[in-house]
């Protein structure tokens, strides 16, 4: 069970194109099938409420890109796909986490310090239009991350500030409160090209130059129609070097297939016929799975019913996680024992002794766990001071005195045994941890 978990979020903020295709759904959907991985996708839909505020294009692309990276091939069975804000836990979490994070770490922040530096240079409020959600969103990327104890965050370039954040949140937490998190680490795919765009620029939504995925055959032969080329004749040699239409062939075609395009380009191929050439390697790729997106598409409730079985799944992990980190933190019930004056830094909740005067007039104690077991009972002491003596020969000498003073005990089996000692030394470590501390 030793597998290494990745885990990635799309922001729900736009329609999925081919730069998106190339550069994370096909090698996420890829590496989602390597045995000895166990994968968490999800659609952050928290984090496109930062970017937009219309209601019907958020729910427009939370179904969009669902069924895009389902037609792609994840199989929802193999991993774990869901919608962030089906995962009530991870708000919860990153109010935790705010509460341990440093609000200068979040001045530093690549995307808040854009827009202020945005604001300075045209001379406004450097906060201006700038909204608290946008300030705090490492720390909700934090909570994702750390929600699911991911070891490895597939990301681009752009995202390994957020990933080194949330290590440092979950060093912070953990120096607090224990160790509950696992650092996570960025993981950058070298191998993964950068797609360019309809303009030659990168591929990217902000600079209008997308091709959509899923754009109908019709429409992405369009499209494809209208990528920048020079003004090389047919019949002229052109160059392979800075085209864009030979870069985006090259993500999809096989070596072979790329060495075969290179040769034509050098034998003056005409523009209109690369550009058939790449349209038609495209859709040899993109066409089976357009047929299931389109499906998907139409029956949007098949996509609800999935997600929701992913949230289930990833809640089946968060919640009894959450419900650790809220003890952990110091959200308990009041029904357990409370720990008066409890060390801050105690990584374990402690056993205690407990010392009492029963009606018969003799005296007694007990060691009894954090949830309220007995671990030792004494048998009756006529003296109070001796039944103290006791406790604090159990306290300096452990498991040793356990055994040397079995007949003032009653009868402990060997499994209670060893629970009660491993109380005891817990105890006196953190006793000796305390005494550290204050000398
Ligand atoms: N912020 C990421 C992006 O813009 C999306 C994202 C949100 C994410 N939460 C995440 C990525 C957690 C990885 C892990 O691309």
């Amino acid at each position: 069970m030793s597998s290494v978990r990745f885990l990635t979020g799309i922001t729900t903020s736009g329609t999925p194109h081919l730069g998106n295709y190339v550069g994370s759904i096909r090698p996420a959907v890829r590496a989602s099938l390597t045995p000895g991985v166990e994968s968490f996708y999800f659609l952050a839909d928290y984090h496109a409420l930062i970017k937009i505020d219309e209601p019907a294009r958020i729910q427009r692309s939370t179904l969009e890109i669902a069924a895009s990276w389902l037609a792609a091939g994840l199989n929802p069975d193999k991993v774990t796909f869901y919608r962030q804000s089906d995962v009530p836990e991870i708000p919860e979490l990153t109010w935790f986490l705010t509460c341990v994070t440093g609000k200068g770490v979040l001045n530093r922040a690549h995307a808040y310090k854009a827009s202020v530096d945005k604001n300075t240079a045209a001379g406004v409020d450097p906060d201006a239009d700038v909204t608290a959600g946008l300030f705090m969103y490492p720390v909700l990327m934090g909570a994702d991350i750390l929600m699911f104890n991911a070891h490895k965050v597939p990301v681009g370039r752009d995202q390994i500030q957020h990933i080194e954040m949330a290590r440092d949140m979950a060093a912070s937490f953990n120096h607090r409160y224990g160790e509950h998190f696992v650092p996570p680490q960025a993981e950058i795919e070298e191998s993964v090209a950068t797609l360019p765009g309809l303009d030659g620029r990168k591929m990217s939504k902000s600079y209008d130059n997308t091709i959509p995925l899923f754009a109908p055959r019709e429409q992405l032969k369009k499209l494809i129609a209208g990528i920048v080329t020079d003004s090389r004749a047919p019949g002229e040699p052109k160059d392979t070097e800075g085209s864009a239409l030979f870069q985006i062939y090259q993500a999809f075609a096989s070596e072979q297939e790329t060495e075969a395009l290179r040769t034509s380009f050098a034998n003056g191929i005409a523009w209109g016929d690369a550009k058939n050439v790449l349209f038609e390697r495209i859709d040899r790729e993109i066409a089976p799975m357009r047929a299931a997106y389109e499906d998907y598409m139409a029956h949007p409730e098949k996509v609800e019913a999935l997600l929701l079985a992913g949230a289930r799944k990833a809640r089946a992990i968060a919640t009894p996680f959450m419900a650790e980190l809220r003890s952990a933190v110091g959200l308990r019930g009041l029904g357990s024992a409370v720990q008066a004056g409890a060390s801050k830094t105690a990584k374990v909740a402690l056993a205690s002794f407990k010392q009492y005067r029963e009606k018969d007039g003799q005296f007694y104690f007990k060691l009894a766990a954090p949830d309220g077991t007995v671990l030792l009972q004494s048998k009756a002491f006529e003296s109070g001071k001796v039944a103290g003596q006791t406790v604090a020969q159990l306290t300096r000498d452990g498991a040793a005195a356990i055994a040397a003073l079995q007949a003032q005990l009653e009868p402990v089996d060997a499994t209670g045994v060893a629970a009660a000692a491993a109380a005891l030394a817990d105890m006196a470590q953190a006793a000796a941890s305390s005494d550290k501390k204050q000398a």
